[in-house]
């Protein structure tokens, strides 16, 4: 007996597929490759995919009922779902008269350093109460899925203090309830808050009173490792410590210099390290060696105004696997789509559309340690998949500044469609 199909997208111009890299994320010429099946059908029950390929390959191994969904994608992209794995999605406030600032010359770290920047955002964060800050960020999600997105990660740090930090994760714990997109949370050490001396004095307190109650709560512990901001030691010091208590680890490195954090993540074999812009070549020998994901976040490199973008293109060349991610909050990219970074990415970073996808999809589905459940369109996975509308996949970073997304669909279910503008849970 074939097993029946609750949905089936049929005759798609192509069918990014992005098979076979479920165990290992893509490097070198693999990420050239998105494995297109041309008028191709994918099959969905239930929340899995049961059938990939040709629209005969499909219909000989499912059957279809009056209730089985079908889509006509002729003409149109089919692929899985953006997979965002770098995004500091619950914050309350906005940083709109910092923009004005920054434009007429004040610099990102001198906003910080006189208490503003990430410190401006702690405050509203701190003050706002769970039920404020769920409702915004399920905004910012319902903007995410419209866009394409199916997963996200999401940082902490915008608190600092225990019981703050400890709002946002619980926060990110019900979005997971309440909303389709799946949110993996992160315990992020952003910045020492005005109540301590000095970072270190913070760090200590991190590791001794914060980051046992953090467990169970988070599944990755991250740090800003900056000039001002943690230096390498404290950072070492925080992510052993939270190696121990069995967090994976992320850290965001390299930014506005070189600080020898990408060799700092490397040397913690930890699953990504995000931004990456002044990576020094060892650094990315570094990466390459170690196996962790280079998340590159070109919306903050344009958003900041420099012109000094990750070297992406070196980093794939010398084989290191490359992801790429919003960074979505309230100060260095507030853009939920992941569609704008891809044309950042080819743009800014040199990037081939086909690069870019795998970077938005497998690539990132690894860089949250999900790679054997999404990321991809095979027998057996999650079906977080989209629909595009557009003829072919080279038009999707091409084709910017407005929304190709048509369907999306999460866990076998349409969740968006924006033909009708239904959205559902
Ligand atoms: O990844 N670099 C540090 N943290 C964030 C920005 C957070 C903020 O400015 O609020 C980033 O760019
Ligand atoms: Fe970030």
């Amino acid at each position: 007996m074939k097993p029946i199909a609750d949905l089936i997208i049929f005759n798609a111009n192509e069918l990014l597929t992005i098979s076979g890299s479920s165990f290992k994320p893509r490097t070198g010429k693999q990420m050239d490759d998105l494995d297109i099946i041309k008028n191709g059908t994918v099959a969905v029950s239930k929340d899995k995919i049961i059938a990939c390929g040709t629209s005969d390959e499909v219909m000989e191994k499912v059957s279809k009922t009056s209730d089985t969904v079908e889509i006509d994608a002729s003409n149109k992209v089919v692929m899985p779902g953006f997979i965002d794995s770098h995004t500091h999605l619950v914050f309350a406030g906005s940083r709109e008269d910092e923009f004005g600032q920054r434009i007429k010359g004040a610099s990102y770290m001198d906003l910080l350093r006189s208490g503003g920047g990430i410190l401006n955002t702690v405050r509203a964060t701190r003050a706002a109460g769970k039920e404020e800050l769920i409702k915004r960020s399920l905004g910012h999600l319902d903007t995410m899925r419209k866009f394409g997105t199916t997963t996200v990660e999401s940082k902490s740090g915008y608190g600092l203090t225990m019981e703050d930090e400890l709002k946002q994760l619980h926060v990110m714990k019900e979005l997971n309830v309440i909303h389709s997109i799946e949110v993996i949370p992160t315990f992020l050490v952003h910045t020492t808050p005005p109540e301590f001396k000095s970072p270190g004095e913070y760090i200590d307190f991190v590791i001794d009173t914060m980051l046992s109650k953090m467990q169970g709560m988070a599944e990755y512990c991250d740090v800003f490792c900056e000039h001002d901001v943690f230096d390498i030691e404290q950072s070492r010091r925080l992510l052993t410590a939270a190696k121990k208590l069995g967090f994976n680890l992320k850290l965001h490195v390299d930014q506005l210099s070189d600080m020898g954090g990408a060799k700092l993540a490397a040397s913690l074999h930890a699953v990504s390290a995000s931004h990456l812009e002044h990576i020094s070549r060892e650094g990315i020998d570094a990466l390459a060696k170690s196996g962790t994901i280079a998340i590159l976040l070109p919306g903050a490199t344009f958003f900041l105004g420099s012109n000094t973008y990750a070297p992406a293109s070196e980093m794939i060349y010398r084989g290191v696997a490359v992801a790429l991610a919003t960074d979505f909050n309230p100060g260095s990219c507030p853009t939920e789509s992941m569609q704008i970074i891809l044309t950042l990415a080819c743009l800014k970073m040199r990037m081939s559309p086909a690069q870019a996808i795998n970077a938005a999809t497998i690539n990132a589905a690894h860089a949250i340690n999900r790679a054997d459940t999404i990321g991809s369109l095979e027998v057996g996975k999650q079906a977080d998949v989209m629909i595009l509308n557009v003829p072919n996949h080279k038009c999707i970073p091409y084709h910017f500044g407005v929304n190709l997304v048509q369907t999306v669909i999460k866990k076998g279910k349409i969740v968006y469609d924006g033909q009708t503008e239904l959205v559902s849970k």
